[in-house]
């Protein structure tokens, strides 16, 4: 692992595949104390193919092990993206009550059935293990949800357990919205509606949903959130992933919102999707931190892609409803060595032998005016982050980052997002810069933007520039190595 992991780019405390192509997360799901994450993987090469799920564990949410392989391709197709549960009752009868089996659903895609030109090619498959994933059997009367209508998209089933209806609840795309079903036994699927096609985001088709309960922060009220990651029509372009946040009553969800709501702003955090296995007060989920539109050109050798940070979400209401995602608290037992500084104003630089391994976590008191941070580095390299007063918008600017041109949408604008904060007197920011990407947050994750950037050298002068503002209680630390 050593060398390995010192690879150029190589993230040094996000996950990536230990070689080869990665996309999606898949099957999350934490038992018997350990969080397992699975993901769309291809063994063979370091750009997409025959999907296989790799799978990862880990205790804390950081720091991850590698294990076998989980699921390989047969003939029924290639495993696409899916889910994981823990039949504790053995519903399924795949397991005993007293080993229960951890059950995965996922798509079967069948090359061969979309050459031919037929529309039926995606089905839905399961597969059990009763050895905490180590290995797998497929269901031999797979697949459970055959697709005899021929839906061409129907796809990345994720499955929950819904305690008011005492079954199984499963969200899955079809095209250009969300199908759900229901199962006393993961095994037979019953259809119960659809939701989505004159609402939302349809800029590309629907992908990789996901459903979940949450209380609204500082209240009793509680609202259930639809996660829809679509492609291409995300708002800086390419893959991006929208939420809903409405109610679920066991067989519809609906929902009064109006507006369009996106979970990140940057254009690499992609089919992110949450835990099964969890409580809601730890709603946990990982993306997928690149995008369709330049995913197999980006200049690694070795493997393609990293995770996002796990980060918890929170829902919040102002006027508004508004979902936060924001590292979860593990992290901060991984940040160390902290340099702290009372305040930095205009024009002041900060070095560092290297800011790619770096957290910074500051403040800015007042109404925001106009303020950026730019990293460089001797080649000159530069990568802006900020708030534009006029537009009010957050934004990452990566066109000067670094290699930029292995694709030309890569670098083609400045992201942007519409200013969320929680409104108050103080607002807060963090940054997370690892080897080949920045992870922007305002007030906790009010605000989200996510980039992948590869700098010639790593980043080593910080400048702040403001008219108007301080930064205050700014705090830098180093952020520990998952991979030694
Ligand atoms: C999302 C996605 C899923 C599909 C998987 C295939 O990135 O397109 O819809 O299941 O990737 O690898």
């Amino acid at each position: 692992n050593g060398t390995r992991f010192r690879e150029s780019y190589r993230p040094q405390y996000h996950f990536t595949p230990p070689e080869k192509w990665m996309n999606d997360p898949n099957g999350l799901l934490f038992y018997n104390d350990t969080y397992h994450l699975f993901y769309q993987y291809y063994p063979d090469d370091i750009v997409w193919g025959p999907m296989h799920w790799g799978h990862a564990t880990s205790k804390d949410l950081v720091a991850w092990k590698h294990q076998p392989v989980a699921l390989y391709p047969d003939k029924l197709g290639y495993i696409f993206s899916g889910s994981a549960v823990m039949d504790l009752e053995n519903t399924s009868g795949l397991g005993t009550k007293e080993n229960p089996p951890m059950v995965a659903i996922f798509t079967y895609h069948l090359m061969e059935g979309e050459t031919a030109g037929r529309n039926d090619f995606q089905t839905q498959g399961i597969a059990y293990s009763l050895d905490e994933g180590q290995t797998w059997t497929k269901y031999k009367d797979n697949p459970v949800i055959a697709n005899p209508t021929g839906i061409r998209d129907f796809r990345d089933p994720k499955v929950m357990w819904h305690a008011p209806s005492q079954q199984w609840i499963l969200t899955l795309v079809a095209g250009d919205h969300a199908k759900f079903y229901s199962s006393k036994n993961l095994t037979s699927w019953e259809y119960l509606s659809d939701f989505g096609k004159d609402i939302g985001a349809h800029g590309g088709v629907w992908e990789c949903p996901d459903l979940f309960e949450l209380t609204v922060e500082g209240s009793d009220e509680k609202r259930w959130v639809l996660l829809i990651s679509i492609n291409p029509g995300a708002p800086n372009g390419g893959s991006g992933t929208q939420y809903f946040v409405g109610d679920f009553d066991g067989t519809t969800f609906t929902t009064a919102q109006k507006d369009i709501k996106w979970i990140d702003y940057g254009t690499d955090n992609y089919a992110g999707v949450t835990y099964n296995g969890l409580p809601d007060s730890e709603r946990t989920f990982i993306g997928w931190m690149s995008n369709w539109n330049y995913a197999r050109d980006t200049p690694t050798e070795n493997w393609r892609s990293a995770m996002t940070l796990s980060r918890k979400l929170t829902l919040h209401k102002n006027n508004d409803y508004y979902l936060k995602n924001y590292p979860v608290a593990a992290i901060n037992d991984y940040s160390y060595g902290s340099n702290t500084y009372k305040k930095i104003t205009n024009n002041y630089s900060l070095t560092s032998a290297n800011f790619n391994e770096m957290r910074i976590d500051f403040e800015i008191e007042g109404a925001l005016h106009d303020f950026e941070l730019k990293f460089s580095n001797i080649p000159n390299d530069q990568l802006s982050l900020g708030y534009d007063m006029e537009k009010d918008v957050f934004y990452v600017d990566r066109r000067r980052s670094g290699k930029v041109n292995f694709e030309p949408r890569f670098a083609k604008k400045v992201h942007e997002a519409p200013a969320i904060t929680d409104g108050n007197d103080k607002t807060t920011f963090s940054i997370f810069m690892d080897a080949s990407s920045i992870e922007f947050f305002v007030d906790q994750g009010a605000t989200a933007i996510t980039d992948q950037i590869f700098p010639n050298e790593p980043y080593t002068v910080m400048t702040f520039t403001s008219k108007k503002h301080e930064l205050k209680n700014v705090k830098v630390s180093k952020v520990k190595r998952i991979w030694e």
